[in-house]
């Protein structure tokens, strides 16, 4: 493949209070892949994607997306002056966020908090926002609850809302992180169901999961972390079959006694 990433991590690391919790971390998302982010709890996946879309700084490495470094375009990098907001946001532009948490307002109804980003920081007016934000809703089957509040919904209803806010920016990749990990055990299909459909649509993303079988299922590529580090990459079928590492397999261990489903002959 010729075509640029759409973002490419070149040795970044990060260290909070003196601790490196990423350590030289290399990555390539290109148009079209589906990469999901593995690995045990603490092992920086989460800082991974917040440094992806700089709601964390990194402080080693570079981050390029699309081609412009993002957060640092000075000389000393990451080591230097770190860029206005306002370059960064027009950098990360083509980036969207799904949380954990949802991170709805809960003082706005289900449209508004999908209209509000492209009010605020696309700056549409609000007419062609509320447009959008509707034409997002339904697209996660969630337009007959336009108008309800955040708290009246099942978390895996407020899901979908925070999945639509971040469809509704039309970015070129999506950031999901641990997006059913909060949700009831009979929400969580719904919301995979969703996923699903969107990756199926060729919607570019970068999602960390613990659902391994959802995983193997939808990705090009799984990437595993631990200790702030990539351990192992590769296409599903063959990570999750034949893994390289110890550490891989130690973590593998309880899914590997179950079947996993595989897209595609020999599945
Ligand atoms: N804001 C922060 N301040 C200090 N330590 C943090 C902060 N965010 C994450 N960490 C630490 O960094 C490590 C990686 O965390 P995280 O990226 O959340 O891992 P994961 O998402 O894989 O569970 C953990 O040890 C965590 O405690
Ligand atoms: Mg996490």
């Amino acid at each position: 493949m010729t075509t640029q990433p759409i973002i490419e991590l070149r040795g970044v690391g990060k260290s909070f209070g003196g601790r490196a919790v990423l350590k030289n971390i290399n990555l390539r998302v290109r148009g079209g892949e589906v990469v999901t982010l593995i690995g045990p709890s603490g092992s920086g996946k989460t800082t991974v994607l917040r440094c992806m879309n700089f709601l964390e700084a990194h402080d080693r490495g570079e981050i390029l997306i699309k081609g412009r470094p993002l957060g640092y375009s000075g000389p000393g990098g990451a080591a230097g002056d770190r860029d206005s907001a306002a370059l960064i946001a027009r950098v990360r532009r083509p980036l969207a966020m799904v949380f954990q948490q949802f991170n709805l307002w809960p003082h706005m109804t289900a449209l508004e908090n999908v209209a509000a980003p492209l009010v605020l920081g696309k700056r549409l007016p609000r007419a062609e926002a509320r447009r959008r934000a509707a034409a997002a809703l339904a697209q996660v089957g969630m337009a007959q609850h336009a108008g309800a509040w955040p708290g009246r919904l099942s978390g895996g209803q407020q899901q979908r809302v925070g999945i639509a806010r971040a469809l509704a920016l039309e970015p070129e990749l999506l950031l999901l992180d641990e997006p059913t990990s909060a949700l009831d055990p009979e929400r969580v299909e719904e919301v995979l169901e969703v996923i699903g459909r969107l990756a199926g649509q060729g919607i570019t993303m970068v999602m960390v999961t613990h659902e391994m079988s959802f995983a193997a299922r939808i990705a090009t590529r799984v990437v595993f972390m631990a200790d702030g580090a990539i351990v192992e990459s590769g296409e599903p079928r063959r990570l999750f079959r034949h893994p390289a590492t110890g550490r891989l397999k130690s973590f593998l261990a309880p899914w590997l006694r179950r079947p996993l489903r595989f897209d595609g002959p020999d599945g």
